[in-house]
């Protein structure tokens, strides 16, 4: 059984506010104190640039932000730490692959297949490749519950298709999607996918290999790390096979005016200086969450899953975005006659932070015939009396409103 109480007592954020039921973690978890304390020791003990300098603290400063990636690797069990490349997050991963990866084979006819609840993050880029190259994004239905229909992904999978791109678990409806079957129904068609992790990164085992997955994208900030970061893992031979995306210093093997030459990748993604304490620091969380036991995570995420429906759904007027028989602990909802932003508003005063709008997530908006939802998320720190708190307060808001 995990044990939420210790650890929460390892984030300082919760010293300093001790009554916070800090429900919004879908947004950005909260950072341990190993966290905090990677990034300022590197600061005041540490700092230097990486992979320019001879002396001690450029090398120090080189091998630490180097080592992280061996770290990243065996979480998601990557083959090898070249296959990981620093990007600034989820976002910047995504647009990588759409744009160096996809782009140039991308011809006018070719398909590119996305699902209906990705976060807008892993739709605009493959729209943008769609309309310069005069391809056709086609898009997975879901039902009513949030489910996705497999047998339409099926069926959409043709010679045409280039890429699919899906999200392992939705940032609005929290449903689990089961990527393996939906990469391997792409492989038959010889069709790369990319995995968009970053809600499943912090709570779910992830293995890369075991997936065939060719690429995976999350930010360091929802796994308990800093913002500014995030990972872009990829096949080496798509790695290899994809021209970089942004030039400049510290990406290549030799330039003149008339030409350059890139280094090899994960190098020659990550031109300029890099967030150099933001990858220690995603380092650092990386050890954090290798110090909780996986099974216990997801145990600990079900029991909260099923709590909060099952406190949400005896509320009356309140109606929960989704129900997927997989699901985890993000539960988004309306309350009849109460605007989303009251309803957070409200709850912020009872000391509960939520998100409220439309999560990034404007197709499933209109799916729901909803301009907008309350989202609460839940972590590791997270407990059932936050959740008796959530409905007791929702209540509250209730009576506030409609009398
Ligand atoms: N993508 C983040 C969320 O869902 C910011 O809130």
């Amino acid at each position: 059984m995990l044990d939420a109480a210790k650890i929460r007592r390892q984030f300082p954020l919760f010293s300093h506010y001790p009554e916070l039921a800090y429900l919004d973690n879908a947004a950005t978890t909260q950072k341990p104190k190993s966290v905090i304390e990677a990034i300022t020791n590197f600061y005041e003990k540490g700092n230097a640039n990486i992979h320019r300098g001879v002396y001690e603290l450029a090398a120090r400063a080189t091998q630490q932000y180097e080592g992280v990636r061996g770290k990243v690797a065996a979480l998601i069990n990557a083959p090898k730490p070249e296959t990981i490349v620093y990007t600034t997050g989820a976002t910047a991963g995504i647009n990588l692959v759409a744009q160096s990866f996809l782009e140039p084979r991308l011809q006018p006819g070719d398909e590119v297949v996305i699902s209906y609840m990705e976060h807008h993050a892993n739709l605009i880029p493959w729209q943008m490749a769609c309309k310069k190259k005069g391809a056709k994004l086609r898009v997975v239905p879901m039902n009513k519950e949030g489910v996705l229909d497999l047998a339409a992904f099926r069926k959409m999978l043709s010679p045409r298709t280039r890429m699919v791109a899906l999200v392992h678990v939705s940032n609005t409806l929290g449903a689990i999607n089961p990527i393996e079957e939906m990469i391997a129904l792409a492989h038959q068609h010889q069709v790369p996918v990319l995995t968009d992790a970053a809600q499943s990164i912090a709570h779910f085992p992830i293995d890369v290999q075991a997936l065939d997955v060719d690429f995976l994208v999350f930010s360091g900030h929802k796994m308990f790390g800093p913002t500014g970061v995030g990972i872009l893992y990829g096949k080496e031979e798509h790695l290899a096979a994809t021209p970089p995306h942004h030039f400049g210093g510290d990406m290549i093997r030799h330039v003149s005016f008339e030409e350059t030459a890139f280094a090899q990748p994960p190098q020659r993604f990550e031109a300029g200086t890099p967030p150099i304490a933001g990858v220690i620091g995603l380092g650092a969380a990386v050890d954090f969450l290798q110090t909780l036991d996986k099974a216990e995570i997801q145990q600990h995420l079900k029991l909260l899953a099923r709590a909060a429906r099952e406190a949400l759904a005896r509320i009356d007027g309140l109606t929960i975005i989704g129900n997927a028989p997989a699901s985890t602990a993000i539960v988004s909802f309306v309350l009849e006659n109460i605007h989303p932003h009251d309803v957070a508003t409200f709850l912020a005063e009872d000391q509960i932070a939520v998100r409220a709008g439309h999560h990034c997530t404007q197709p499933i908006m209109d799916f729901f015939g909803i301009a907008g939802a309350t989202r609460a998320s839940f972590s590791v720190y997270n407990d059932l009396e936050e959740i008796e708190r959530l409905a007791q307060s929702l209540r509250g808001i209730q009576q506030f409103f409609l009398g």
